[in-house]
């Protein structure tokens, strides 16, 4: 991948037009309160899917918080050079977000996604997110995904990184992409559950509808669409592009696929994770 503007930060590199070293140090310090709810994900793992819910979740169901106030500003990354003046302290019940490595952070929801789709989800995310060095061909891409050179490192070290530390993390919940695409309803159950927000029925239900692929996708709100074109062209991808469990199969070669098996068994020996790769 060439390389666009970027910022190292513990070896590992950041988008340098979103994270700057103070915005990094200011997150890898940042003073939680016991009411924060902080969600954590690789880079294309259903991170916004995850704010979608627990911003209506918290908001027993009414989706006109999600509606009226754009996820970065509800949910907001921890890294951001914005983040000091979207985080108030003095706010109770914040709701965060990062992509840093648990290395770098304690408390959580962390949100993971098989990685082949991550790994196409990630390659047209750079087609269009124009502070993202140039993807090149999905091959190129894929060879610096699983040498783990792409922004935000290697998708195995952060998801190792967290699932194998969680014990050590108070307040750890872990849920799949492919659990809330299958089960939304029975994920929400869990997450609800995970955040002492409990829900009567008709709560639940409007939650489960505002966080539809279908509703997120219109939602000017989290579909990105209110970003200019020349930071996220959605003509080059669409930010909601397909919402599925298995798309990979559509961008992967054969080939491909069985050098990433390959590579995927013997960096994941030292885990007990499993992931469901196809609907
Ligand atoms: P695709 O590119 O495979 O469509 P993140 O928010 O971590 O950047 O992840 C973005 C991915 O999550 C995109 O995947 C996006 O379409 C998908 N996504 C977001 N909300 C979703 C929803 N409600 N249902 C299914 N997928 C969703």
């Amino acid at each position: 991948m060439t390389n666009k503007t970027s910022e190292t930060f513990h070896g590992i590199t950041f988008p340098g037009h979103l994270h700057t070293q103070d915005s990094l140090h200011y997150a890898t310090h940042f003073k939680f309160q016991d009411t924060d709810t902080l969600i954590v994900t690789y880079p294309k793992s259903g991170t916004t899917w995850m704010q979608e819910i627990v911003t209506v979740m918290s908001c027993k169901g009414d989706a006109v918080r999600a509606q009226t106030q754009p996820n970065w500003n509800r949910a907001p990354w921890l890294e951001q050079y914005y983040c000091p003046d979207v985080l108030n302290a003095s706010q109770e019940n914040r709701i965060l977000t990062t992509h840093l490595p648990y290395n770098l952070l304690a408390a959580v929801i962390y949100v993971a996604r098989n990685p082949k789709d991550v790994a196409v989800s990630y390659y047209y995310f750079h087609k269009m997110a124009k502070f993202l060095p140039e993807s090149g061909t999905f091959s190129e891409f894929l060879s610096a995904f699983l040498e783990g050179t792409v922004h935000y490192g290697s998708w195995f070290d952060h998801v190792k990184g967290w699932t194998n530390n969680a014990r050590n993390i108070h307040n750890f919940l872990y849920v799949t992409y492919e659990e809330m695409s299958r089960t939304l309803r029975a994920s929400l159950e869990r997450v609800s559950e995970f955040l002492q927000c409990p829900l009567v029925e008709e709560e639940l239900t409007s939650t489960l509808k505002s966080c539809s692929f279908s509703s997120m996708k219109k939602n000017c709100m989290v579909n990105y669409s209110l970003i200019p074109q020349e930071i996220m062209d959605h003509r080059k991808s669409k930010f909601m592009r397909k919402g599925k469990i298995g798309d990979w199969v559509n961008t992967f070669s054969e080939e491909q696929s069985c050098t990433f098996d390959a590579i995927y068994t013997s960096r994941m020996a030292d885990s007990s994770l499993t992931f469901v790769w196809c609907n």
